[in-house]
């Protein structure tokens, strides 16, 4: 029961890329593509993790419905929330936009681990949303964050004990 679930849904796999950095730094962790796997039993953790990616300032609507169905086990776990994003000075207005106040509230921890811009993951149209949001003054983001991983993973474990 002290097992941890991260669960997580990825356009073009940079979500899913800090899943698995995640879960290599935390050990024991189940890790589920929420594309993928339709019925989760949450009975079976402790503390579950989720991230999401936004997209034109908007969380992955997989996620957002996990958390809305979910709502009230959520609340009674330990639980943390990751976004990977290309703004990352926006990562506080992507979450008090998207998430339930008292599912932050609630939060161990949430923060952004930055995105990656996969060119060819990209169709035309979302080359020409990405020219359109990254301006002289906002720059999209291209790397993960290590250390931010490696920050959320420390406050997980800290919550453990
Ligand atoms: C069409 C499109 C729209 C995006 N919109 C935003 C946005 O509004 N804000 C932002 O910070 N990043 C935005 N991004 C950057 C993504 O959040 C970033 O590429 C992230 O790593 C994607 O995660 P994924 O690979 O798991 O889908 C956008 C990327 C694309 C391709």
């Amino acid at each position: 029961m002290n097992k941890i679930l991260i669960v997580y849904a990825s356009k073009s796999g940079t979500t899913e890329k800090c899943a698995y950095k995640l879960a290599n730094i935390l050990k024991l962790v189940d890790v589920v593509n929420l594309s993928s796997s339709k019925n989760i039993d949450l009975n079976n953790y402790k503390t579950i993790i989720i991230g999401g990616n936004i997209r034109m300032g908007l969380l992955s609507k997989k996620v957002k419905r996990f958390i809305k169905d979910n709502k009230l086990k959520l609340l009674n776990k330990n639980t943390a929330y990751y976004i990977c994003c290309g703004l990352v000075e926006n990562k506080e207005q992507y979450f008090q936009n998207n998430f339930p106040k008292d599912i932050l509230e609630k939060a161990i921890i949430y923060d952004t681990f930055g995105g990656e811009i996969v060119l060819d993951k990209c169709s035309s149209f979302d080359k020409m949303i990405m020219k359109a949001i990254s301006n002289s003054k906002n720059k999209l983001s291209i790397e993960i964050n290590q250390k931010s991983i490696e920050r959320f993973a420390k406050v997980i474990k800290e919550s453990l004990n």
